[in-house]
């Protein structure tokens, strides 16, 4: 008989997402550690505590503890869901949006400059109002709305200032004003499986910032720009967000590759977590090659 495959999560706090798929695990009976990334260290020369993994899930809540620890698994030959190479291009939005634009997936107009003088060039160049984000982050944070040249030059001289030093790369991106709500995707193995809509009277819609979800039907050209932005970041286990241009139809915000589902997975009665584990054995058995 063949040998179980061993499991590993790597996680920082158990939310409620680790909860659901901790107890998915136990009642399939899968051999898994918790791997808590406040209390492990990498011998770099000395993989050999890590060989037992047979695939890993990285559930980190820190972006560069994810990547870091990814990164060094995948150099081991350990496969983890998702990949460094994955983690790269989606914690990071103008990996993004060059992946996007490699594979012609529709996106927002944006721009990258890299002095307070030359953003504003640019700003005033797209029009009223633009959005600044931060090259790394989530949750909503540190995005601002730009709408006149007043508050474009305080905010450029905010980040110039005050910044640390990713701010001082200025990714502007044109406001899309959106129909109070944006839609989140779920892909699996290039598989869209569900969709919700995020609904907010404020113009960010994350659940983190107290968005609110409802069911959205997956109709073939949501599936297919969802599908093509999976594919376009290297596929995997990903929540795809789609922001719906009143002029152009649907764009890709953005693409998280450690997906928070607690809000999805009651709303479209999916059960996430059993589709997440399933993608991890097929990754542990090696039906699926993510290296
Ligand atoms: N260009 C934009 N126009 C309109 N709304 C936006 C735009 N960019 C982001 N948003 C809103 O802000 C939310 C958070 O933006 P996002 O780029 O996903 O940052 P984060 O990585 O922090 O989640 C999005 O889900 C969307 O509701
Ligand atoms: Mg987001």
């Amino acid at each position: 008989m063949k040998k179980q495959p061993k499991i590993g999560v790597l996680y920082s706090r158990v939310r409620v997402e680790e909860k659901w798929i901790f107890a998915v695990l136990e009642q399939l009976g899968i051999d898994y550690d918790r791997l808590d990334d406040r209390k492990f260290s990498f011998d770099m020369n000395n993989p050999e505590p890590w060989l037992k993994y047979d695939a890993v899930l990285e559930r980190s809540i820190s972006y560069a503890r994810g990547l870091y620890s990814t990164r060094i698994l995948n150099a081991w030959g350990i496969p983890t869901v998702n990949t460094a190479k994955v983690a790269e291009v989606c914690g990071n939005k103008l990996a993004t949006v060059t992946a996007l634009s490699s594979a012609n997936v529709p996106q927002p107009e944006t721009r990258v400059a890299y002095t307070p003088a030359s953003a504003l060039t640019a700003i005033e160049e797209m029009g009223y109002p633009v959005v600044l984000k931060p090259m790394v982050g989530s949750w909503g944070r540190l995005l601002a709305k730009i709408n006149d040249r007043d508050a474009a030059e305080a905010v450029l001289e905010h980040k110039n200032v005050l910044g640390s030093y990713e701010h001082s790369i200025f990714y502007i991106q044109e406001f899309i004003n959106k129909p109070g709500r944006d839609i989140r995707v779920l892909v699996v193995n290039d598989e869209p499986i569900a969709a919700i809509y995020r609904h907010s009277p404020h113009w960010i819609t994350n659940t983190a910032r107290g968005g609110s979800g409802e069911i959205c039907p997956l109709t073939p050209e949501l599936t297919k720009i969802s599908r093509d932005a999976a594919i376009a970041v290297g596929g995997g286990l990903l929540a795809v967000d789609v922001i719906e241009h009143p002029e152009h139809g649907y764009q890709i915000n953005e693409i998280n590759h450690t997906m928070e589902f607690h809000t999805a997975a009651p709303t479209t009665g999916v059960d996430i977590p059993s589709l997440i584990v399933d993608y991890l054995m097929k990754v542990a058995r090696g039906e699926i090659e993510v290296l």
